[in-house]
């Protein structure tokens, strides 16, 4: 059994660096391996549920293709097709499928329920996002940055410009803080992760060295950024009605090719967790583009089809990342 056998795996404030590097370089290992031909299954006969609330292509498919990988089967239960949530409380849906399955992954909006859920399942819980957390999607961050970065972590900058007030701006802070890096939330102030967040990330610094600033200011907040990321500006569960306010809010801190150069890093790379608005052409959120004259939100086309962009490298990782996890907890 690995050190993290039996353990669920929800936010990453219940991780050591130590614990957190060591999924990353679990998944290195296990990306290697795939490529060489040369994966050993270590999940043979295990069988894993997949609960989704909320729609998903990278996080279910990561799921399920690392679960066949290693030799395990799965069940997708979609956003609206189980009892979960209308028929059936997450306390007997918890003790209902610890009894059949090995492992549960749960997407869904309340951190509540998810914690709820690894309380009452008696097998390992995986956050596959939350309205506050997005965890795994964390560990395929890093793995990237390791990839793709020049220097050692604790030395690398990054920059998450958009709205910090949610799952990946509040994953992006304390991740970044609990590895000891250079992290810088670029936002308005009332897109900021919330007080309790930040103060959570500075004690973690205060640990491990990490240096943590929030800025209202482009400039300053991507100088010598060695990776710059961003989110959609409204996530899943939040109305339509809100895409008028974000974009008068947070258009100046869309990622654009001035924003790259600005970082005065001719090798600075670009991150998105996707999915992405960034390509009018494609007919995808055409009405949102429409609507406000725009032909681009959080990202231009220009930087997410540069070679600065890494994001296809991102949602890749997901897939070792997901399995290094489903592997530590069960092997
Ligand atoms: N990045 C991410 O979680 O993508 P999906 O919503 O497609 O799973
Ligand atoms: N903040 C986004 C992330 C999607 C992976 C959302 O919650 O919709």
């Amino acid at each position: 059994p690995t050190a993290l056998a039996g353990r669920h795996f929800l936010k990453e404030l219940d991780f050591t660096a130590q614990e957190f590097r060591g999924l990353v370089e679990l998944a290195a290992e296990l990306k290697a391996a795939k490529r060489a031909g040369t994966e050993t299954p270590y999940l043979r006969g295990r069988n894993i549920a997949l609960i989704f609330e909320k729609t998903s292509t990278r996080t279910r498919c990561a799921f399920e293709v690392a679960a066949a990988d290693q030799g395990a089967a799965t069940t997708y239960l979609d956003p609206s097709g189980s009892q979960i949530g209308h028929k059936e409380s997450v306390k007997d849906t918890a003790r209902v499928l610890g009894r059949m399955f090995d492992a549960i992954e749960y997407r869904g909006d309340s951190q509540a329920k998810v914690e709820e859920l690894a309380a009452h399942a008696g097998v390992p819980v995986y956050n596959g996002l939350t309205d506050d957390w997005h965890p795994t999607q964390m560990l395929a961050e890093v793995l990237t940055m390791t990839e793709h970065g020049t220097r050692p972590l604790t030395e690398t900058a990054f920059a998450f410009l958009g709205d910090a007030r949610l799952n990946m701006g509040n994953s992006y802070l304390v991740t970044g803080a609990l590895l000891g890096m250079d992290v810088r939330i670029v936002a308005p102030k009332s897109y900021w992760p919330a007080q309790e967040v930040v103060d959570r990330a500075r004690e973690l610094a205060g640990a491990s060295g990490a240096r943590i600033m929030l800025t209202e200011d482009v400039a300053e907040g991507v100088r010598g950024a060695d990776f710059v990321a961003t989110d959609v500006w409204v996530s899943m569960g939040e109305p339509k009605e809100v895409w008028a306010e974000r974009i008068a809010a947070l258009a100046p801190y869309a990622v654009t090719m001035d924003v790259l150069r600005a970082t005065g890093n001719p090798g600075v790379r670009f991150l998105h967790c996707l999915p992405a608005f960034h390509d009018l052409g494609t007919g995808i959120g055409r009405e949102i583009f429409e609507a406000h004259g725009l032909d681009s939100l959080e990202v231009t086309d220009e930087v997410f089809e540069s070679p600065h962009s890494v994001v296809f490298d991102e949602a890749e990782n997901r897939l070792h990342t997901i399995k290094a996890v489903m592997v530590a907890t069960l092997a």
